[in-house]
């Protein structure tokens, strides 16, 4: 299985000459990549020239940073997951904690990963604890949000499933603290096993697991090198070119 490196740009940058500058200088080290995905996730508005910018080719996707809880409607601002599909979009990433803090819950996130697999969307799952206490009870909060996000999704589905570990407290600019690969290596092992225990050894071995949280080019080589996961999630870092592909090229170069 490839593995995968996904850049959320969340509202940057602020022109389409500047998204595709960055796009077309992630897209030429993407297509000397063999065993690494590329997925950019730009705003919403960027999304359709970029995929034209893509060319289709098997390396360098787009994705959404997420949609909306219904098909269609009357539902000012919202955009479908069909929207995206019919836009050139394959990836769509749910659950991020950036949308939880404006009001988004666990049923809403549930029914979006659905709606999305509905559609052929690649759902890109962001689970991960608020706080980390000394007596491990992040361990259940991760399991809970696992869970119930996934209830009623089918192992039919497996392929298509990539969920993040993306703690709160190490994500973005107010990141109290950089995870070690130590203590992520718990964790990815920690998902793995409630994921066999959902969907059956061979079902869940076609689940990419990720890490998502001050990820940079620094850090990479260890994280990906020990922290038994499939790739990244990348905020920050993903908007720095040169930064992006050199996490792309560690990735791919993983023993
Ligand atoms: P960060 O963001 O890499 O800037 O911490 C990650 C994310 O929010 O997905």
């Amino acid at each position: 299985m490839k593995k995968i490196v996904i850049a959320n740009w969340k509202m940057n940058p602020q022109s389409l000459r500047d998204a595709e500058d960055i796009f077309k200088n992630v897209k030429k080290q993407s297509l000397k990549l063999k065993k690494v995905k590329t997925v950019i996730c730009p705003p919403y508005v960027y999304i359709e020239r970029l995929r034209k910018l893509s060319e289709k080719n098997n390396t360098i996707f787009l994705g959404a940073q997420d949609c909306f809880h219904k098909e269609f409607g009357a539902w000012t601002g919202k955009i479908s997951p069909k929207m995206l599909r019919n836009i050139g979009a394959d990836f769509v990433i749910l659950g991020h904690s950036e949308l939880k803090n404006l009001g988004e819950t666990q049923n809403d996130i549930n029914i979006k990963v659905k709606l999305a697999l509905k559609n052929k969307l690649s759902p890109v799952i962001c689970i991960g604890e608020e706080v980390r206490d000394n007596e491990g009870k992040y361990f259940s909060v991760i399991e809970e949000q696992l869970l119930s996000i996934l209830k009623g999704v089918g192992s039919q589905f497996s392929e298509k499933l990539i969920i993040v570990y993306e703690p709160v407290w190490s994500v973005g600019k107010g990141a109290k603290k950089i995870i070690s690969s130590e203590e992520l290596v718990q964790i990815s092992i920690f998902i793995k096993k409630l994921l066999v225990d959902k969907y059956g050894i061979e079902k869940s071995k076609k689940i990419s697991i990720l890490y998502g949280g001050s990820v940079n080019h620094v850090n990479a080589e260890d994280l990906i090198q020990k922290g038994c996961v499939d790739g990244f999630l990348i905020g920050r870092d993903s908007l720095v070119y040169k930064n992006f592909n050199s996490i792309l090229s560690i990735v791919e170069n993983k023993n």
